[in-house]
């Protein structure tokens, strides 16, 4: 902090997409420590985008609003800054008043706690950067924001960067950090700069499983040790796929991961099952309909019964007419998400428009 004076009011507010892993983080270590690398893709349209506002009031105090409303996820960030507040002193002395929104409604099955606690954590990493007179002009901004969003939530450290990014040790790269994710688009072919996900939505109601409690069940779990190995080499055969536009490659490491991840759950103590009759019908006529059109396409899963169905914009239209011809009718409501990959966060001022869900 500059000598000893204190700002009476400061300001930041950032755009931050959700992400969707190819390779899954599943099961933790130590304090929000992946027991795996994993890989994955920041979207376009879904995303979060979060004001937050210090004021020089006493000590600390949250107000949290979402869309306008005080909301349960309050009390998540209390905890959130209890457990940041070691990086981040300065907290614990301030007033603040959070504002969030998402472009996604919340029953989507997009994971939100990835594209709100990177929201989060950019503003938080601004202000860090306003209070101490920090210059934002280098790659050590994200890399700060990506630690303290994983804080918040694993799967948030991977939504600060554009692209694609890796999070967790792996040998492929000397930099692969447990703490913080890492951008890996540079020298992606290009066929990965169309990748569109078009978001099936088979199911809104409330999950049996949170994450949090999906991932402690790997800490004892039978498979546990052949899981690890099997992301690592998974990682390894998806990078080169994706260095070298390996569609077939890339399809068949996408939906082993989406997969395991199910088995996993399904075999775990206690079990659960997520996928609905729907996501296995869905599923099977993503495979027909590739297997037929030898369009490459394919689906990932996320801790949920919905699918993403990935596929890439020189087949748009036909994917497109398949989607609405066979698919949409085992969709809620015939609900889906036209995304894609996306550019990354951004710092805003202005206010999400409408919903992006279609119908
Ligand atoms: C299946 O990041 O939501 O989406 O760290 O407890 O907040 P917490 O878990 P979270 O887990 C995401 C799990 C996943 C796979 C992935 O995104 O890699």
């Amino acid at each position: 902090m500059i000598g000893t004076s204190r700002p009476n009011h400061l300001k930041s507010q950032w755009r931050c997409p959700s992400n969707i892993a190819l390779v899954k983080y599943w099961g933790k270590r130590d304090f929000q420590k992946p027991m795996n690398p994993s890989l994955s893709f920041v979207l376009q349209n879904s995303f979060t985008e979060t004001s937050v506002e210090l004021f020089n009031e006493g000590n600390r105090k949250i107000e949290f609003y979402f869309e306008g409303a005080s909301s349960a996820f309050g009390e998540r960030i209390e905890k959130y800054f209890d457990r940041i507040s070691m990086q981040l002193p300065w907290i614990n002395k301030y007033k603040f008043r959070i504002d969030s929104r998402n472009s996604f409604p919340h029953s989507a099955g997009i994971a939100s706690s990835a594209s709100s606690f990177g929201a989060l954590a950019l503003c938080l990493t601004e202000l860090d950067y306003m209070l101490s007179g920090k210059q934002m002009d280098g790659a050590d901004f994200y890399q700060e924001a990506s630690e303290l969003a994983r804080m918040g939530s694993g799967s948030a450290c991977r939504s600060v960067f554009p692209g694609f990014s890796i999070w967790g040790k792996t040998p492929l790269f000397e930099s692969g950090s447990d703490e913080l994710a890492m951008p890996v688009s540079v020298g992606i072919h290009p066929v990965f700069s169309g990748l569109r996900d078009a978001v099936l939505l088979v199911y809104s109601g409330i999950k049996d499983v949170s994450s949090s409690v999906g991932h402690s069940m790997m800490e004892k779990h039978f498979y546990q040790h052949s899981r690890i190995a099997q992301a690592h080499e998974n990682i390894n055969e998806l990078y080169l796929a994706l260095l070298t536009g390996d569609l077939e490659k890339f399809a068949e490491v996408v939906e082993n991961e989406a997969l395991s991840l199910h088995a996993m759950m399904m075999t775990s103590n206690p079990s659960f099952i997520l996928l609905k009759p729907n996501s296995l019908e869905l599923i099977s006529r993503i495979r027909r309909f590739r297997q037929k059109s030898k369009i490459p396409i394919c689906f990932t899963i996320d801790a949920g019964p919905n699918i993403h169905l990935l596929y890439f914009q020189d087949n748009e239209g036909d994917v497109k007419a398949f989607i609405e011809r066979e698919l949409l009718v085992f969709c809620e409501n015939g609900k889906w998400i036209d995304d894609r990959i996306g550019a990354g966060a951004s710092s805003c001022h202005s206010q999400v428009g409408e919903k992006i869900i279609r119908a």
